[in-house]
């Protein structure tokens, strides 16, 4: 096991009827500006709950977060706060929302050009406003770790930062506020947070007993909850395991002293920067490919995840390691996300695109091993058609 520092400070206030716990959670003098999404919330009852929680605290609200976070739809949060001497943040909503009150706390405080944080990967963030999430959408970890993804759709770019000091203070999962997502937003958390463990855990090993068996435990809760939540979206335990499951899958645990690989999402952002598709689709269009293409270096987990997460022991090892790379792609399939360029409209051609793109920002070496040249990168992606 490779040496690690592990603190994850945010609070957990997980189930039916958490939402009240924010009374107890934010000093009552608080200046809070309510960050929030498209709406979803005022529809399905929880932004109710959250003004009762927040009684007669002094709230801004800013709404209009869209998917993808934009730098441009964020910035007026950021001016709000500095105008209106907001105190606290807390998010409603999804990764996103999440997300992008992640930004706006690391970006209030500080002086320079904001998107400079975004830059040069959070590592300028030196304070940040305290943050309180309610996740609406079990899927990205956000509401406990320290991560974000910002777009700028006027530069075509998307780029994620990291900070601890983005780490959420508290972050309230009610089961029941993700009751009324669609199926193709349910779909959507569970192929994000099945590839979270896989960029965890689907490298090379490490003797890393705990990490590997708690990784493998989770993709097989979601390969078995993950039908059961589609098909029944009020089904409380199935949809708790879900929420829990996509927490854990990125809050820290699993990814403790083993090498972590990333690329897929690396190249799945350039996919959303440049056409939109849903982060979790970009997922489910790369990762295959890339698991295919790293078959080699990758041969000791694959064949373990072959049989400890899909049971499969018949065959020689390349047998078993195609079989598991096609039970992946299966999963994906099962869930209603389709896993070829060609569902989404698009070409081969984005590949040398994508590629350079990566290449030009200083990713030309990516993955556990350093090995995905924007050479092999084009080919996963010429693989995905
Ligand atoms: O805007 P509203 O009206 O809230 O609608 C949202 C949005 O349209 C809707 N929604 C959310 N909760 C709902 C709901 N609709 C009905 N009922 C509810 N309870 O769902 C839509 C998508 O929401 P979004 O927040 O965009 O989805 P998700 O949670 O999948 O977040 C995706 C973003 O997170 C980033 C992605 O790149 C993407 O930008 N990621 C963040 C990570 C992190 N911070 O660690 C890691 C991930 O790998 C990922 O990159
Ligand atoms: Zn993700």
């Amino acid at each position: 096991m490779e040496n690690f520092t592990f603190h994850n400070p945010t609070r957990i206030h997980f189930g039916r009827g958490q939402i009240e716990k924010i009374s107890s959670e934010i000093p009552v003098d608080a200046r809070v500006l309510l960050l929030a999404g498209g709406g979803s919330i005022k529809a399905n009852g929880v932004y109710d709950q959250v003004k009762t929680a927040l009684g007669e605290r002094t709230v801004h609200e800013h709404w209009g977060v869209e998917a993808n976070p934009d730098y441009d739809t964020l910035m007026p949060a950021v001016k709000i706060c500095r105008t209106e001497h907001i105190d606290w943040v807390l998010a409603v909503g999804g990764g996103s929302v999440l997300d992008g009150a992640k930004f706006v706390c690391a970006a209030v405080p500080y002086d320079g050009d904001p998107w400079s944080l975004v830059e040069d990967f959070g590592s300028s963030i030196t304070s940040a406003l305290p943050l309180g999430t309610v996740l609406t959408l079990p899927a990205t970890g956000s509401e406990a770790n320290s991560a974000s993804v910002i777009s700028r759709r006027a530069m075509s770019l998307k780029l994620p930062f990291m900070s601890p000091f983005v780490f959420p203070k508290f972050s309230v999962l009610d089961p029941e506020a993700t009751f009324s997502l669609p199926p193709r937003q349910v779909a959507n958390g569970i192929g994000d947070a099945f590839c979270h463990v896989i960029e965890q855990y689907l490298t090379y090993p490490t003797n890393a007993a705990v990490q590997d068996e708690f990784a493998e435990s989770i993709c097989r809760v979601l390969i078995e909850i993950g039908p059961k939540t589609l098909a029944d979206p009020k089904d409380y335990d199935a949809r708790a395991n879900l929420v829990w499951a996509a927490t854990c899958a990125l809050q820290g645990i699993v990814g403790t002293g083993v090498p972590h690989d990333w690329s897929s999402h690396m190249i799945g952002h350039e996919l959303t920067a440049l056409h939109g598709i849903d982060h979790a689709r970009t997922l489910a269009i790369v990762m295959p490919n890339l698991l295919d293409a790293q078959r080699v270096t990758k041969r000791e987990k694959l064949l373990q995840y072959a049989e400890r997460v899909w049971q499969i022991t018949e065959g020689d090892d390349e047998a078993r390691i195609s079989a598991a790379i096609q039970h992946t792609r299966e999963f994906y399939e099962s869930l209603g996300i389709p896993t070829r360029l060609q569902d989404y409209e698009l070409t081969a051609d984005v590949a040398p695109v994508i590629a350079a793109r990566l290449a030009g920002r200083g990713m030309g070496a990516i993955g556990e091993r350093g090995d995905l040249t924007p050479e092999r990168i084009e080919a996963i992606l010429r693989a995905a058609a």
